[in-house]
């Protein structure tokens, strides 16, 4: 259970670096595409579980632009998944009131997934409970570049450039910044995820697989963040003792 407190502590909105499925597979003697697909079972029980608790935005790295140095077979194994994982889910999308929404150049992806994707965010597209950020061939560097490009292709002049106009130039347009940051498996890093959007968010770390990630670990990275104290550059107003 999370404990929501008085002053209630929810991220408005959740990034995963969804880290771990090779390592589960490989544990277990399986091929690493068998890590993939449960995985993607457990995708389907945390977008679940945060409608539930009315999460706003939830934000998934599903592939990376770097993930693209991976063999060729694995790379297949995770598309397959993608339109598998399409087909189940964009009719309960729907049913749950959850918006579809692509961060990443979908273009170098093949047809039937760049198809799959834009049928699934058009079905989807009136979802107002939940946004589902799904990250593919994302790379947060490219992000910011390509928001410069279109900031001068917008004929912006110097003055227009602000953090909010850059802002207003990233695939997360409109969106609140993830409050929370979640990577499983044990790394310590960002690989090149939401450069820009996660300026101040709070991060949590687990050792658990992705795989193994259920709604009761993500309860825990809830009551982890709802302990924090986010200061924003500013002293705490009531501080606990040894802070
Ligand atoms: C994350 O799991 C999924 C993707 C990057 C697509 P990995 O495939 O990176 O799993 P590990 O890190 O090798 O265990
Ligand atoms: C980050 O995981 C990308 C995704 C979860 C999709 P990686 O496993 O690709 O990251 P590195 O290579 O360990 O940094
Ligand atoms: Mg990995």
């Amino acid at each position: 259970m999370v404990e929501d407190t008085e002053n209630n502590k929810l991220p408005r909105h959740i990034a995963i670096i969804m880290d771990g499925n090779g390592r589960w597979a490989a544990r277990r003697g399986l091929p690493r595409s068998e890590g993939h697909k449960a995985g993607a079972a457990a995708v389907r029980d945390i977008v679940t579980h945060c409608r539930r608790l009315g999460i706003g935005y939830l934000t998934l790295y599903a592939f990376s632009s770097e993930n693209w140095n991976r063999p060729k077979n694995e790379i297949a194994a995770l598309f397959r998944l993608l339109l598998e994982f399409l087909n189940v889910e964009t009719p309960l999308m729907v049913e749950n009131d959850i918006r579809l929404n692509v961060i990443g150049d979908i273009t170098a992806l093949p047809a039937p997934q760049r198809a799959a994707l834009r049928h699934s965010m058009s079905r989807t597209g009136k979802g107002r409970q939940m946004v589902l950020n799904l990250a593919i061939n994302y790379g947060g560097r490219t992000e910011i570049a390509r928001a410069v490009k279109n900031i001068l292709l917008a004929n912006l002049t110097a003055d227009d450039i602000t953090e909010q106009s850059i802002s207003d130039h990233l695939y997360t347009a409109g969106q609140p910044d993830p409050d929370l940051l979640i990577r499983t498996s044990g790394e310590l890093r960002l690989s090149n995820f939401l450069l820009y959007q996660c300026a101040y968010s709070e991060l949590y770390f687990t050792e658990t697989l992705w795989p193994d990630f259920d709604s009761n670990e993500l309860d825990r990275a809830l009551n982890a963040y709802a302990a924090r104290s986010r200061r924003f550059g500013r002293i705490e107003e009531n501080p606990k003792e040894g802070d």
